[in-house]
């Protein structure tokens, strides 16, 4: 590989998008780039944030080619990375996926049950249309994907682009992580960890330091009591007082299974009804609204205050563990370091219990090809038992999609562990059809 990189943001209209290039500025010694290009179908979102990152680019680093385009020959030529975090929708279909379930008397949420099965039906789409765009201009490039529902993306980048340099992750392994630092008083790198499940459904069965001294059970100690909730906000993310609850109820969910460290995604698969119940008292106002209230409205604000200053001195945006991940991963393929990093990637007995052909994440060692797995065991019947339901969910979602079938989008949403009965599963995937419209394949 060359020594300075050409990176592709692609959905550069997102609001991480910003944060993602200040965290490239701040690396660019460990990881220089020579071009830098955002791409998005939305021309007039991207073209906000891109001219704000034009000016504050030209300020801060006037050697890095910046531009960005709406033309995917553009945007996809000459490049080695793309960081992808496109949201097919955008904004508006998030809190569709998060309100239509509710009529039906189940949560709605961004990428667990019902709301996350309807994102995914959308996003294989775009997601399929942004890896081919780089396969034709940038053959030996490499796909960071970000774009949710990543279990879905990566299961359908499985089946229907097997051979496509694509790698799925989440930030969430890496956000609870900083939080664990920060309970044993270690920082995030100090820290080493065991880790097996699917994406937003997993646990950590071993957190130890360099030397090998193992955390587990005083982080348990101080979930049981306090869920992943920290004395000092130890990111930018994940604070907003919804995601607060969340890392509160992490207590409940260790209660089920106390041996290891739960993901907090997993509330909504073990306490679905209390999500419900405590969506119900607001059903107008989720966490979309929360977001478009919140961090898209600060980030477009910052850049619309840069292109009316013409400069950007004094406006900082947030940069933080979301944004540092996908650096380190850009550098573990580029060095070729062998950093240990959670992923996801297809199982091939990493979990010896589990399908081969399912994707899960686990820790891998990353370097110039990309992950490779580490086999983390055997796992027990209660955990192996609720993932083989979701994964089998998962499949279904792809399978309906590639086959279009009506009959497999009921069977998953009647398999998720979120839906009450078949019943139900068909009501919502009647409503979830219209609501959807040419976002998602025809059904037959
Ligand atoms: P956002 O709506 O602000 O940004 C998404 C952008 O994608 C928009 O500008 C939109 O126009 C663009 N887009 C949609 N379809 C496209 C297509 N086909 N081609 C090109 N661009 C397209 O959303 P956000 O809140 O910033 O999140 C972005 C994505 O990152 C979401 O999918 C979100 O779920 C995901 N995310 C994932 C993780 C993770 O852990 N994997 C963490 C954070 C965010
Ligand atoms: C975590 C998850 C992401 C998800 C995000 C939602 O970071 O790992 O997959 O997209 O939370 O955050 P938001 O602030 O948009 O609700
Ligand atoms: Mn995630």
């Amino acid at each position: 590989m060359m020594n300075k990189f050409s990176v592709v943001i692609a959905g550069g209209g997102s609001t991480f998008t910003p944060g993602i290039v200040m965290m490239l500025l701040d690396n660019s010694d460990r990881f220089p780039l020579r071009k830098l290009k955002l791409y998005d179908n939305d021309g007039d979102r991207q073209g906000i944030l891109g001219e704000a990152l034009a000016i504050l680019l030209k300020e801060q680093a006037p050697e890095i080619e910046f531009s960005y385009t709406t033309d995917p020959e553009e945007a996809f030529s000459d490049i080695d990375f793309c960081m992808a975090h496109i949201r097919v929708g955008k904004y508006a279909m998030r809190e569709k996926d998060e309100k239509v379930p509710l009529k039906h008397g189940v949560f709605g949420q961004e990428t667990c049950g019902p709301g996350g099965i309807a994102y995914g039906m959308r996003s294989i789409t775009g997601m399929l249309e942004i890896i081919d765009y780089m396969e034709k201009y940038s053959p030996e490039a490499w796909m960071l994907n970000y774009s949710n529902p990543a279990a879905i993306v990566a299961e359908a980048c499985r089946v229907l682009r097997p051979a496509s340099k694509v790698l799925n992750i989440c930030d969430m392994p890496v956000g609870t992580l900083r939080r664990m630092s920060q309970i044993v008083g270690k920082k995030p790198e100090e820290l080493e960890v065991r880790y097996f499940g699917l994406n937003h459904f997993g646990w950590w069965t071993s957190v130890k330091d360099k030397e090998g001294n193992e955390y587990l059970d005083q982080i348990r100690e101080y979930v049981a009591e306090n869920g992943y909730l920290t004395q000092i906000e130890v990111d930018t993310q994940h604070t907003d007082p919804s995601w607060q609850e969340t890392h509160k109820k992490a207590k409940d969910i260790l209660a089920v299974a106390p041996e290891y460290l739960p993901n907090t995604y997993l509330k909504y698969y073990l306490y679905p009804d209390y999500v419900t119940d405590h969506m119900q008292e607001h059903p107008e106002y989720t966490r979309a609204n929360e977001v478009m209230a919140g961090r898209e409205k600060t980030v477009f604000d910052h850049a619309k205050n840069i292109i009316e200053n013409g400069s950007a001195k004094g406006i900082a945006f947030d940069i933080d563990a979301h944004a540092s991940f996908i650096v380190d991963l850009a550098r573990a393929i580029a060095y070729n370091t062998h950093e240990r990093m959670v992923m996801i990637v297809e199982n091939n007995g990493a979990i010896a219990n589990f399908p081969d052909d399912a994707m899960v994440e686990v820790p891998c060692i990353v370097g110039v090809d990309g992950p490779e797995p580490l086999t983390q065991g055997y796992i027990p019947a209660f955990q192996q038992a609720l993932m083989f339901q979701q994964v089998t969910v998962e499949k279904l979602v792809v399978e309906a999609y590639v086959e279009k079938s009506y009959q497999k989008m009921w069977q998953a949403l009647t398999l998720s562990k979120t839906v009450p009965s078949a019943q139900v599963a068909k009501e919502l995937l009647d409503d979830l059809i219209i609501e959807n419209g040419d976002f998602w394949p025809e059904l037959k």
